[in-house]
């Protein structure tokens, strides 16, 4: 039998070129060795302020990019968080059964709440909510960046905590840390990493930015003075990430690439790299408005809506009953 991974993706901005090429592409090579879950995060979302339209609109939008970049939804059950009824009840038993000392200790909430002073109380519970998605679901495994991998091992601390108090009832998740692949960086700086919540959109390449801007961005994207298309990070950053993005979406190696390029200017090479990025992206975004005009995206979602409640429909009924909650 293979084992079960749970994915969650929060509903904020849109997914960079960095975000396809760091984290998609892998998600696509594990849908072929595991059963697995994918669903958008969006109560998650509102642990801070959204603007409902806005959230509204990124959830389906979201779920199509996905499907455009090649998660296949024969191979994973796709769904929305905030579509089971049960999510939030199982949280709040699981709530009751952690404590405000594990929950003020999590990084990410100090980070947040130091930026912010006027938090919500689901900024604090957030990594409980998490824990309910990940337990109610008996996954087994939990592909995570650093930033959740403390989530994940708090929901192992609070599904232990539930069995020793109730009895067995919750599988023990276990993280699995997400390769870190070839990280691609801001076009503009390049010594910082491509990021959904960059402030300058010039260094950013969204899945749906219009397609010409998409090519004014390469081609005005930061170099050096040396003119020759080498890969050294360190001191020709600019360079070297145009050449890991060419090489990630093309295959081609380093050295292929150099050599390609031996003879070429920067506007040359440039403007090869735009016309990759232009096909791969210009193919994602038709698939994208395809599907999301589409019955079928809301067909995937209502399927997987079914089994994520049938499955978690039956943690919610066990749980209520070993804590006491409810009628005989
Ligand atoms: P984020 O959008 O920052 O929450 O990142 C989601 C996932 O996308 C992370 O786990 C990373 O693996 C990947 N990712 C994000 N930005 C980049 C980037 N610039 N280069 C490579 N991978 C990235
Ligand atoms: N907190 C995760 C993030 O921001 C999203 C998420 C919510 C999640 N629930 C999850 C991830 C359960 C894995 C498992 O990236």
């Amino acid at each position: 039998m293979k084992k079960r991974i749970l994915t969650g993706l929060q509903p904020t901005g849109v997914i960079t070129l960095g975000n396809y090429i760091g984290a998609i592409k892998q998600m696509i090579e594990m849908q072929e060795n595991y059963e697995s879950y994918i669903f958008i995060a969006d109560m998650h979302a509102i642990t801070v302020n959204q603007d409902p339209i806005v959230l509204r609109e990124n959830i389906k939008s979201l779920v199509a990019l996905y499907l455009a970049c090649g998660i296949d939804p024969k191979k994973n059950t796709i769904y929305i968080q905030s579509d089971n009824p049960y999510i939030g009840g199982i949280s709040w038993m699981l709530e009751c059964n952690s404590y405000y000392g594990e929950l003020s200790r999590m990084t990410q909430f100090k980070d947040k709440a130091k930026k912010n002073a006027n938090f919500t109380s689901g900024l604090l519970t957030y990594p409980v909510l998490m824990a309910a998605d990940i337990l109610s679901m008996d996954a087994d495994y939990v592909p995570v960046g650093v930033d959740q991998k403390q989530h994940v091992e708090l929901a192992r601390d609070i599904a232990i905590r539930f069995n020793n108090k109730y009895g067995e009832m919750f599988k023990i998740p276990e993280p699995i840390l997400k390769k870190v692949g070839t990280k691609i960086m801001d076009l503009q700086t390049p010594d910082k990493k491509m990021s959904k919540s960059s402030e300058n959109q010039k260094g950013v390449i969204r899945l749906l930015d219009d397609i010409d801007v998409i090519r004014k961005k390469i081609m005005s994207a930061t170099t050096d003075s040396e003119m020759v298309v080498r890969f050294d990070p360190e001191n020709k950053p600019g360079i070297s990430n145009l050449i890991n993005i060419y090489s990630s979406l093309t295959n081609k190696s380093i050295e292929e690439i150099e050599m390609e390029f031996k003879d070429s200017n920067y506007g040359n090479f440039k403007s090869r790299v735009a016309d990759i990025v232009v096909d791969v992206i210009s193919n994602i975004q038709n698939k994208y408005n395809e599907i999301l005009n589409s019955d079928y995206l809301d067909e995937i979602l209502d399927s997987g809506m079914n089994k994520n409640i049938e499955i978690s429909k039956e943690f919610y009924q066990k749980m209520k009953k070993v804590i006491g909650l409810g009628r005989n």
